[in-house]
């Protein structure tokens, strides 16, 4: 069994709370979290052990969940990995890419296995695609949320963004040519909303809008390939594909249209959903990963990256703020 401690309980971390109880090789030990208030509660609702230390918790554990605020990731992950514990830590991996940097090379000196928690690789209707060939040219990506002061201690770019360009960039298999980008920090002091433009070098253009003062939920991909559009709704858990089809596949639904090339047959299919719980599957994945002694899914590399861009995204802001 893997010792796990999870540091951090508020919004967030109770989820991780209970989803530890469900995961097959680990054992959750206790919890760290400096409210006082907030741990007394948890305590007693969720009769977990409260550490009233954080080094004391890590070393008892052989694994640390955490769930803090972004701006503690760095301060408790290289606690843990300097003590050689294996670290699951929710995105983005850190506050500055000073420390993202850092985390990546006290990962790969002490050997452990790190996991960052970008959720959506796991979320059930981009794992219905994985039969499919994706190859997109195109990118169109909505991720809109409603305020919440949670999250705002970094900008709408490392607070939800950063999910869509971990997908893209995992997905889009050449590097970034040129960013574009523009924001508006409308609630708080960074911005709220944000649209960005990312050139790949195989032509690829990924259009990326992000909001966390929007008056409705969403969290739409839309790809565009060679014959086929795909569509992801992360909220729905639903997709879509529509593809030209020389040779349609029997209980497809099809159509025929006109092009100039001549006519075509088009068939729309919704792939299977799996009934899966993203964050059992991640969690799980951490635990197999250490277990089985091999690459997590989502690596400290991965969370570098994404911060990378994410950051690089953030410079452009700036740049294009008005001077007053
Ligand atoms: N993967 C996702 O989709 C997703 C969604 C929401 C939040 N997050 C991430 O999870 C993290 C927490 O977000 P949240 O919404 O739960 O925030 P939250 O404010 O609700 O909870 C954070 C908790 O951490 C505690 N804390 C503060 N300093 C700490 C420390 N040094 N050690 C341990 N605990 C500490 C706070 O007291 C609080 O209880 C953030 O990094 C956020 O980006 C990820």
């Amino acid at each position: 069994m893997i010792k796990v401690g999870v540091f951090g309980v508020g919004h967030l971390g109770k989820f991780h709370l209970n989803t530890w109880k469900n995961i097959e090789g680990a054992e959750l030990i206790g919890f760290y979290d400096p409210n006082d208030e907030m741990a007394i509660q948890v305590e007693k609702e969720y009769k977990i052990k409260r550490y009233a230390d954080a080094a004391e918790l890590t070393a008892m554990a052989d694994a640390v969940d955490i769930v803090a605020p972004t701006t503690h990731h760095f301060e408790l992950t290289s606690m843990a990995i300097r003590k050689g514990k294996h670290v699951f830590v929710e995105k983005p991996l850190a506050s500055t890419m000073e420390e993202a940097k850092e985390i990546v090379s006290l990962t790969r000196e002490a050997g452990i296995k790190l996991q960052v928690g970008h959720i959506e690789r796991f979320n059930p209707a981009l794992l219905s695609l994985k039969g499919t060939q994706l190859n997109p040219m195109f990118i169109e990506v909505h991720r809109l949320a409603q305020f919440n002061p949670r999250g705002t201690e970094v900008s709408v770019i490392l607070d939800l963004m950063i999910h869509d360009i971990d997908i893209i960039l995992n997905m889009v298999n050449s590097d970034i040519r040129s960013i574009s980008a523009n924001g508006v920090a409308v609630m708080t002091d960074t911005p709220d909303i944000a649209n960005v433009r990312i050139e790949f070098h195989n032509g690829c253009v990924a259009n990326l809008t992000s909001s966390r003062i929007s008056m409705k939920r969403m969290r739409k991909m839309r790809l565009f390939q060679k014959d086929a559009y795909i569509g992801i709704d992360f909220l729905e858990k639903k997709a879509e594909i529509i593809k030209m089809e020389p040779e349609p596949q029997k209980g497809q639904f099809t159509f025929d249209i006109e092009t100039p090339g001549g006519k075509r047959t088009i068939a729309i299919a919704n792939p299977v959903v799996p009934e899966e719980n993203a964050m059992q599957l991640e969690l799980q994945s951490f635990i197999n990963s250490i277990r089985s002694n091999k690459p997590t899914a989502v690596g400290e590399m991965d969370g570098y990256r994404s911060m990378e861009v994410a950051h690089q995204i953030i410079q452009k802001i700036q740049r294009n703020q008005p001077v007053l």
